[in-house]
């Protein structure tokens, strides 16, 4: 049975796993937890008292184990009563990526959120109005899993226009955020037979849990200045790639490399899972089309409204070859069903209106301004650092001098209220070169130019 216990508002569910001995399987779960980064370093333990009352065990029982653990280096001791969770090599760091946000620090700067002060309220509510005004009877009642037709025709038009994806919308889904629309790819694979999805070192932690967690297994890809390594792609059914603006590290998939992602899929019979999360923010050059345009029998083109409007309208759409609609349908059946029918029929709104269009181009002057700020204070106050992958999306990454220590960076950044990830966070496979990974659309306005100052004082230092 599952356990849980909760200390000092921090609540962790144990899984005691039967037939094996109490010790035993809470030292097997405890180990688990740290291995896959649910316990993060620093966490602090129950004591051994508290954690035997939860779990019905003896004392003696969470001593033994607590001990054990120590000796294996999965957890350390500053004093009798203080036991936490120890840095432990290989282990997944994912606790700190779950959340973009970090409402705890004076200066938010961790890529993931858009500039919501910007949000199109009075746009978004007359459409929202105009939805409820509009819906039929019809519409109230249990709608197409796929979406509603009117959302689905009006994103088929809108891709086909901006992103150059060739579908029909009889092969859009919308879904509740591409997290969700991940899970639902993998668990079709998966249904079908699949086993593996190769992903991008380096990519987001919790992307790999959603894919995992649906039952595939994940192999890691090494990506260089052209983004993913195709030649190195394993037998797998499927890759997910951020082709057009590799997130973290901010490179495009070169041309060639592009057309050689589509031979693979075609000679593997696997699916490129192309996320085109931020692929309206482009500034320096021309936009680039969607790799699904190439090869729409093997890619399933991914689009989200978590950067382009805000990430609380959990909307994404799916672009999906024939062969994984129906899996794909089946198992957003028997989950969430369908997105909820106002929000959709007012997004519709909002795309054939041209009220989207328009928020895209506002916002594109808007970020183009921030980044340009940014790289002016970087490039005065530390020319030593250098930002990559600025030509598009909403963040760069920042590399630092070698041999920059990743504790370092987080006590210098802690020190002066900066919220951002070392890129190592990022690293699916290990390691990555010292780095920073800096989100520009926040905070609001009048906290930028505060925020870029203290990053660029706490750069100073690492310099
Ligand atoms: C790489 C990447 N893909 C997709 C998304 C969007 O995810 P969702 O639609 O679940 O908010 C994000 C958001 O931060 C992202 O960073």
């Amino acid at each position: 049975m599952p356990k849980s216990w909760t200390s000092g508002g921090f609540e962790l569910h144990l899984d005691l796993e039967p037939g094996v001995g109490r010790r035993a399987a809470l030292e097997r779960s405890l180990r688990e937890a740290i291995r896959s980064g649910r316990l993060a370093a620093g966490t602090q333990l129950p004591s051994s008292r508290a954690l035997a009352a939860d779990l019905g065990l003896s004392r003696g029982t969470v001593v033994q184990a607590y001990e054990q653990l120590l000796a294996e280096g999965y957890l350390t001791s500053r004093s009798r009563t203080h036991t936490e969770v120890a840095a432990v090599p290989g282990a997944r760091v994912r606790t700190q990526l779950r959340s973009a946000t970090n409402f705890s620090v004076p200066y938010d700067l961790a890529p993931g959120n858009p500039d919501v002060s910007q949000f199109p309220r009075s746009t978004w509510a007359s459409a929202l109005r105009h939805a409820v005004t509009i819906a039929a009877d019809e519409d109230l009642r249990y709608g197409d899993p796929r979406g509603h037709p009117q959302l689905r025709r009006a994103l088929a038009d809108y891709l086909g226009r901006v992103r150059g994806v060739r579908i029909s919308s009889q092969a859009i889904v919308v879904c509740t955020g591409f997290t969700n629309g991940l899970r639902l790819i993998a668990a079709a694979l998966r249904d079908r037979g699949g086993r593996v999805m190769a992903v991008e070192d380096y990519g987001l932690p919790f992307h790999v849990d959603a894919i995992e967690h649906a039952g595939l297994r994940t192999e890691t890809v090494r990506l260089d200045d052209d983004g993913l390594v195709v030649d190195e792609l394993p037998n797998a059914d499927a890759v997910l790639v951020t082709a057009s603006h590799q997130l973290p590290w901010g490179t495009r998939l070169h041309p060639a490399r592009r057309g050689a992602l589509v031979d693979w899929a075609r000679d593997n019979n696997a699916i490129v899972v192309e996320d085109d999360y931020d692929g309206e923010f482009r500034y320096d050059r021309q936009p680039i089309g969607a790799i699904q345009g190439l090869a729409p029998e093997h890619v399933i083109y991914a689009g989200t409204a978590s950067k382009s409007l805000a990430p609380a309208m959990r909307m994404a759409w799916l672009a999906v070859p024939e062969r994984l609609l129906e899996p794909i349908v089946q198992i957003r059946l028997l989950s969430e069903r369908q997105c909820p029918t106002f929000e959709q029929l007012a997004l519709a709104q909002l795309v054939d209106g041209g009220g989207l269009d328009r928020h895209l181009r506002r916002m594109r002057t808007h970020y183009r301004k921030r980044r340009d700020f940014l790289l002016d204070a970087l490039a005065t106050s530390v020319p030593q650092v250098r930002p990559i992958g600025i030509a598009a999306g909403l963040h760069v990454t920042l590399l630092l001098p070698d041999g920059t220590r990743d504790d370092d960076i987080r006590a210098v950044l802690a020190d002066h209220g900066v919220g951002a990830h070392p890129l190592s966070d990022y690293a699916r496979a290990g390691t990555a070169p010292p780095g920073l990974v800096i989100g520009y659309a926040t905070p609001p306005g009048h906290a930028f130019p505060a925020a870029v100052q203290a990053l660029v004082t706490a750069l100073a230092k690492l310099v």
